[in-house]
């Protein structure tokens, strides 16, 4: 039995899927979108970025889009998180004698730094391993140095919590920046620094879980430094596996909605991303220890400021009312896509304004995005992005954002085909539910 509005949604994303050509690719790609395989993987391994999708993703695709890194390969992805695309794309190329130039941009301070450190070690490798060991003794040095220093608590409530994190250990992580900071080079700080950053869970009571950190009591919180030193012990290990590569890369800290103008007249064969899904998870809240471990913000608003410069994807905050669509020649277009989907939230119950703005700020945003790397796509390249749908509100009020489904048409309205959506998994649904419910790989073209 259908539930509330879902089915009559259904039918709206159907009239848009009818045109395309959709395949169940679940037995080929359903491990490929989550992050199989990368705990165990040099370099993928230094931290854990759940959203993130598997190493192994490239190395399938590539052929299936008609791309041969048989050739050298210019490759970009706009939210680069732990930078996957970039180390794969990388990885592809240089497998076969080839060469890519990778390109990312990626939002969250933290996200970026662990993008870049991973990208510099893809690319030296075993080079950087030798003043990565006399740096370290340099950091051990100052650490020993540095005790009996004091160091001021960053003003995050969730590090000054003893509940979650013992103030011995907060001052230890603190210690290890600063001599990290001070013992470090430019070539391997962020190495250095992303080492740190997954010390801070395995050395608190919290464990990051869907869209929230959440409190284990039970839980034994590590001593800092013990696990500093095993972190970058596998560090260096992976670096002395990894072989120098001839290709080249960056990752700007930047904002998608500018890709075009950051990417300076480069243009791409494959632009591969996952965006925020609309889903609710806010990036800036789950990575928010480490950030501040790190560094990154100094005040609570500079954090806040940060969460205003994400995708709309979540409404823990509220945005700016700014649609650029509705200026844009594609507004009506992008009326028809959207209006069904918020006519379909629940009215009257508190989160409504913000479920709306999700609906019509992520769509804004998306198009954006899609119009951009359009201006970026070589003649014959393709793009892929990876998203998920998802349910929300209750009983007979709910309703699936397709954000397959609606970025595929945005695409379509600015310039692109959509070849083909290979549906990767389908996603916990009790009968009845959507069809739709599901997390997908759409393939785009030029049109
Ligand atoms: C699903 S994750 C990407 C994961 C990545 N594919 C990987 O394998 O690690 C989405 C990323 O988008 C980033 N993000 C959010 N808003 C952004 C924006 N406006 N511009 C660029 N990146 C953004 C988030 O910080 C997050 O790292």
């Amino acid at each position: 039995m259908a539930i509330g509005g879902v089915e009559a949604l259904d039918r709206h994303y159907s009239a848009f899927e009818g045109n395309w050509t959709v395949a169940d690719c679940s037995a080929d790609y359903g491990r490929l979108v989550v992050p199989h395989g990368n705990s165990e993987a040099p370099l993928y391994r230094w931290f854990h970025l759940k959203e993130a999708f598997s190493s192994r993703l490239l190395d399938r695709l590539l052929p299936d889009v008609g791309l041969s890194a048989c050739a050298d390969l210019s490759i970009a992805d706009p939210f680069a998180g732990s930078g996957t695309t970039l180390l794969s794309g990388i990885s592809a190329c240089e497998g076969n004698g080839r060469r890519a130039s990778v390109f990312g941009v990626e939002r969250n301070p933290f996200i970026w730094e662990l993008a870049q450190a991973k990208l510099q070690a893809r690319i030296h490798g075993k080079a950087i391993s030798g003043s990565f060991a006399a740096e370290l003794e340099k950091i051990k040095k100052f650490y020993e140095d540095l005790n009996g220093e004091v160091f001021a608590v960053p003003s995050l409530s969730t590090l000054r919590n003893e509940k979650y994190f013992r103030p011995e250990h907060v001052q230890d992580l603190l210690r290890i920046r600063h001599a990290i900071d001070s013992g470090s080079t430019e070539a391997t700080r962020a190495i250095f620094r992303v080492s740190l950053a997954s010390c801070v869970e395995p050395c608190s009571r919290l464990r990051r879980d869907g869209r929230a950190l959440r409190f284990e009591p039970s839980r034994e919180p590590k001593f800092p430094w013990d696990v500093f030193l095993q972190r970058v012990d596998m560090v260096r290990r992976d670096l002395d596996l990894t072989d120098p590569a001839s290709s080249s890369g960056e990752v700007f800290l930047g904002d998608a909605r500018q890709v075009s103008s950051l990417a300076l007249e480069r243009d791409f064969d494959l632009i591969l991303f996952s965006p925020p899904y609309p889903n609710n998870i806010d990036y800036t809240e789950i990575y928010k220890t480490e950030a501040w471990v790190l560094g990154c913000y100094e005040s609570e608003a500079e954090m806040k400021a940060q969460r205003q410069r994400t995708i709309r994807s979540h409404p823990s905050v509220r945005f700016a009312q700014d649609f650029a669509y509705l200026k844009s020649g594609f507004a009506s277009d992008v009326q028809d896509l959207v209006d069904p989907v918020v006519a379909r939230v629940p009215l009257g119950d508190r989160y409504q304004e913000g479920r709306i703005e999700v609906i019509t700020g992520y769509a804004d945003d998306m198009l954006r995005v899609l119009i951009e790397c359009r201006e970026i796509i070589r003649s014959n390249g393709r793009l892929v992005f990876v998203v998920g749908n998802s349910l929300h509100g209750a009983g007979d009020s709910k309703y699936v954002i397709a954000a397959d489904v609606i970025m595929g048409r945005l695409a379509e309205i600015c310039g692109w085909r959509v070849s083909e959506v290979k549906v990767a998994r389908m996603l916990k649904r009790r009968s009845g539910e959507s069809a739709f419910l599901r997390e997908s790989l759409v393939v785009l073209e030029p049109a």
